[in-house]
């Protein structure tokens, strides 16, 4: 079933369930905020006191950084992971393909808009399976005459019981830009979180498991050699305004990417998938 559900003040979303799963995605940003296996915890952090604005990203969930992830690499005034996450996408299709599994299609294209911050037209389209297993499928497909290199994330929140108890396993001898010191480090071992974490893995090219207190979560990429990984901890969380002071304890973002050397070129007319697969 799929219903088009709009909050008070008319940001708009739709609600889609089956025999699998529960899943809500806003419009704006073409943003998966809620995601539930049917009988299991929501897997997808949402926090609590997210603005639900237009023109402002949604704060959990899925957001999707691009054209660039992060800062723009030449003019800081530019939108923080591009401009996606905070227009309005076109809801293409709904495809109940059976009981258990339903496709969401939503498509942004170059506009007026998107013009004025990036050059290029391009079209997006973002395809998210709902089922015992969630599958989040962003193309980028070069409609210009000129190349263009692009930046992007799946930025996922993972809903976590407590942060103490939590570590990652599959990066171990990974390298990583550590963007808080500005320095490349290794990983050795798994990754448990202690303080506050803002790293983009690079040359990943393993499954990664998130080990909660009483579940563990799969995540498999594909077009992806990079993740990012972030956990803003005690201080920079009490300064977020849409995240209450506590908020860090209860979420992980282990975000499939194409960042840093793992950018995409793509020629006129050339398209590349970004898939994160989550189970
Ligand atoms: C992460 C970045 O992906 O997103 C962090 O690595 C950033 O540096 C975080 O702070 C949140 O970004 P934003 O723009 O949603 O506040």
């Amino acid at each position: 079933m799929t219903e088009y559900k709009k909050f008070e003040n008319g940001f708009e979303y739709i609600e889609v369930s089956n025999k699998s799963a529960r899943a809500k995605i806003a419009l704006q940003g073409a943003h998966l905020f809620h995601y539930e296996c049917v009988g299991k915890k929501p897997l997808l952090w949402l926090s609590e006191t997210s603005f639900f604005k237009a023109g402002k990203a949604i704060r959990g969930g899925v957001p999707i950084c691009w054209p660039w992830f992060g800062e723009h690499k030449t003019d800081s005034s530019l939108p923080q992971h591009g401009f996606a996450r905070n227009f309005l996408w076109e809801l293409l299709e709904v495809n109940e393909t059976n009981e258990y599994s339903t496709e969401v299609r939503l498509q942004l294209k170059s506009s007026a808009e998107s013009l004025q911050l990036w050059s290029y037209r391009f079209e997006l389209l973002l395809r998210v399976t709902v089922a015992q297993t969630l599958t989040i499928a962003l193309t980028t497909k070069n409609c210009d005459k000129k190349a263009f290199e692009i930046t992007s994330a799946l930025h996922s929140y993972f809903a976590v019981a407590n942060i103490d108890n939590v570590y990652v396993e599959g990066l171990d001898t990974t390298t990583y830009f550590d963007a808080l010191t500005k320095e490349n480090k290794m990983q050795r071992g798994n990754l448990y979180i202690s303080k506050e974490v803002d790293r983009i893995y690079q040359k990943v090219h393993n499954p990664l498991t998130l080990h909660d207190q009483d579940r563990t979560v799969h995540i498999c990429a594909e077009g992806s050699s990079s993740v990012v990984v972030w956990n803003p901890w005690i201080d920079k969380c009490a300064t977020m305004s849409d995240m209450k002071d506590d908020a860090y304890k209860t979420m992980l973002c282990i975000e499939t990417a194409n960042a840093l050397d793992d950018a995409r070129m793509l020629t006129p007319d050339e398209e590349h998938t970004l898939t994160a697969i989550i189970s």
